[in-house]
C-alpha cells in the first residue's frame, strides 16, 4: 500500500510513524512534512489548502490511501475531489466538514437533534444587534466566530465591555477575517474538558482512546491559548459509566442526526466535550484528529493503522480491529521562546537521539526542518515528546526524562501535563 499523508505538524508525524509500522505499507509521502517526517517518509511541497494542487499530486502519485491531518483541505473539499475520482481517502465531505467550518451550522445541528450542548443566545451579523442581546445575558458568556479563525475565534467574555469590544472587532472591524463575519453567542459551561474522537466509514464507527489537551501556555492553565501544549490519555481518564453516557447521549444521536440530515460522514470526527455536573455536553466538533491529541493516541495503538483506515475509506470499518495498549500515554510539547507570541526560528536542536533512547519515548516533530546535518526550529510548536507506559505515572516519568535530554535556545514547555486536572464528574449524576 502506498499512502499519502497531508499536513506537516506533530499530528502528521505521529500518523506517518504509526502508518510506517503497518505490514502492508511500502511507501509514504507527506505533504509538506517537516524535518522529522523527512526521515520516515518522502516529503513533497504543496499548499495544503489548495485542493486542486493536491488533486494534481494525487494524479501523479496514485496513492492507495490518503489520510488528511489539518482542517483546511477538508473544509475546502479534498474528500469529495478524491472520492469523485475513486481514490480511497479518509476525509469527510466538504458539506460534512461544516460541522467544524461553521460553528453556527454545528450549533443548529446539535439543537435540531437535541444533543446536549451549551445553550445558544443567538447568532448575529450586526454588531449593534449582538450588543443589544448582551443586555439579557448572564456572565461569563462565550462568543464564537462562525468560521475558521486559526484558533482566535472564541472568546470567553467576563463582562459586557469586553464582549462588546470582541463583537466590534469581529463584525465591524473585520479583525478575524472572513471567518468572523457572523458570530454565535452561547452560555458558558463548567467542568473538565475531554476530547472524544472517533473514526467512521459513514455507517459504522469506532471510538479512539479519549484524551485531554492543554491549551494554555503556562503551568496551572495560565497565560494565553496555544495550538496545544500537551495531551494525555489514560484508562482512568474516562471510566465505563461516563463513557457509556457519552456514547448514548452524544455519539449515537450525532451519527443518527448526520444520517437523518443526509450528510454522510466518513473520516475522523472529533467531539470536544465539557463534562458538566448535568452530564457531558458538546463544546465543538472538529472534522479531523487533534494536535497534540493524535500523538498521545497513536502511542497507545495496538493495531494496524493503515489496515483500519483503508477499511474506513472503503466503507467496511471493523471496530473490533482497534485494540489499545492498557495504561497511559502523554505528549509534552516543546515550544519556541515567546510562543504563542512572537518567536525566532532557526535554533539548533540538540539531544534528539538521546531522548529516543528512553524506553517508551518517541519524539514527534512539528515545527522543525533539516539544515545540512542538523535539525533546527521552524515554528512555534517545535516537538511533541511522547511516551506510553503501563501507568500515567510511568508515562509521565519517561516523557519528562526524554524532554530533559533535548535542548534548543528559548525552549519552553509545561511541567504539569496530566496534573492540572484529575477529576472527572460522573456524567449524568
Ligand atoms: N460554551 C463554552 N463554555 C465554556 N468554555 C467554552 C465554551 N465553548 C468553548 N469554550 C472553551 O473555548 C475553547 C475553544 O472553543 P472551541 O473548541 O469551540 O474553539 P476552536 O477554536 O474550534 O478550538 P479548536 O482549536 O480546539 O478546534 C474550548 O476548548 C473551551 O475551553
Ligand atoms: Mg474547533
Amino acid at each position: 500500500m502506498k499512502v499519502l499523508v497531508i499536513g506537516g505538524g506533530g499530528r502528521e508525524h505521529a500518523l506517518v510513524w504509526r502508518l510506517g509500522q503497518s505490514r502492508g505499507v511500502e511507501k509514504i509521502w507527506c505533504v509538506p512534512g517537516n524535518g522529522g517526517i523527512a526521515a520516515e517518509a518522502e516529503c513533497l511541497a504543496a499548499d495544503v489548502g489548495d485542493v486542486r494542487a493536491l488533486t494534481a499530486l494525487g494524479e501523479r502519485l496514485g496513492p492507495d490511501l490518503t489520510v488528511v491531518g489539518p482542517e483546511l483541505p477538508l473544509v475546502n473539499g479534498i474528500g469529495d475531489a478524491f472520492r469523485r475520482r475513486g481514490w480511497p481517502i479518509v476525509a469527510p465531505s466538504e458539506q460534512a466538514a461544516r460541522l467544524e467550518g461553521s460553528k453556527i451550522f454545528a450549533k443548529e445541528f446539535l439543537l435540531r437533534h437535541e444533543i446536549p450542548t451549551a445553550g445558544m443566545i443567538g447568532t448575529f451579523e450586526s454588531a449593534s444587534k449582538a450588543c443589544d442581546a448582551l443586555r439579557a445575558a448572564t456572565w461569563p458568556l462565550v462568543i464564537k466566530a462562525d468560521g475558521l479563525c486559526a484558533g482566535k475565534g472564541v472568546f470567553l467574555a467576563p463582562d459586557a465591555a469586553s464582549a462588546k469590544d470582541f463583537i466590534e472587532r469581529a463584525l465591524d472591524k473585520n479583525e478575524l477575517g472572513p471567518g468572523g463575519q457572523r458570530i454565535l453567542l452561547e452560555e458558558t459551561l463548567e467542568g473538565d474538558e475531554l476530547s472524544f474522537i472517533l473514526v467512521t466509514d459513514g455507517e459504522r464507527y469506532a471510538p479512539l482512546v479519549p484524551t485531554r489537551d492543554h491549551k494554555r501556555v503556562f503551568d496551572g492553565n495560565l497565560g494565553p491559548n496555544t495550538g496545544g501544549m500537551g495531551a494525555y490519555s489514560s484508562d482512568e481518564l474516562l471510566p465505563p459509566k461516563p463513557r457509556a453516557k457519552i456514547l448514548e447521549s452524544i455519539v449515537e444521536p450525532t451519527m443518527l442526526g448526520l444520517a437523518a440530515d443526509g450528510i454522510p460522514y466518513q473520516g475522523f470526527l472529533y467531539i470536544g466535550l465539557m463534562l458538566t455536573r448535568s452530564g457531558p455536553k458538546v463544546l465543538e466538533f472538529n472534522c479531523r484528529l487533534g494536535d497534540p491529541e493524535t500523538q498521545a493516541i497513536v502511542a497507545r495503538m495496538d493495531f494496524d493503522l493503515a489496515e483500519v483506515l483503508a477499511d474506513a475509506a472503503a466503507g467496511k470499518l471493523d471496530a473490533a480491529k482497534l485494540r489499545w495498549k492498557p495504561g497511559a500515554s502523554v505528549c509534552i510539547v516543546l515550544a519556541s521562546g515567546g510562543y504563542p507570541g512572537k518567536f525566532e526560528t532557526g535554533k539548533k536542536i540538540e539531544g534528539l537521539a538521546n531522548a529516543e533512547k528512553i524506553r517508551g519515548a518517541k519524539v514527534f516533530h512539528a515545527g522543525t526542518k533539516r539544515d545540512r546535518d542538523s535539525i533546527v526550529t521552524s515554528g512555534g510548536r517545535v516537538l511533541g515528546v511522547t511516551a506510553a507506559a503501563a501507568s500515567l505515572e510511568s508515562a509521565l516519568a519517561a516523557g519528562y526524562e526524554a524532554v530533559g535530554k533535548i535542548h534548543f535556545e528559548g525552549m519552553h514547555y509545561r511541567k504539569d501535563i496530566a496534573r492540572h486536572v484529575n477529576r472527572v464528574h460522573a456524567a449524568g449524576d
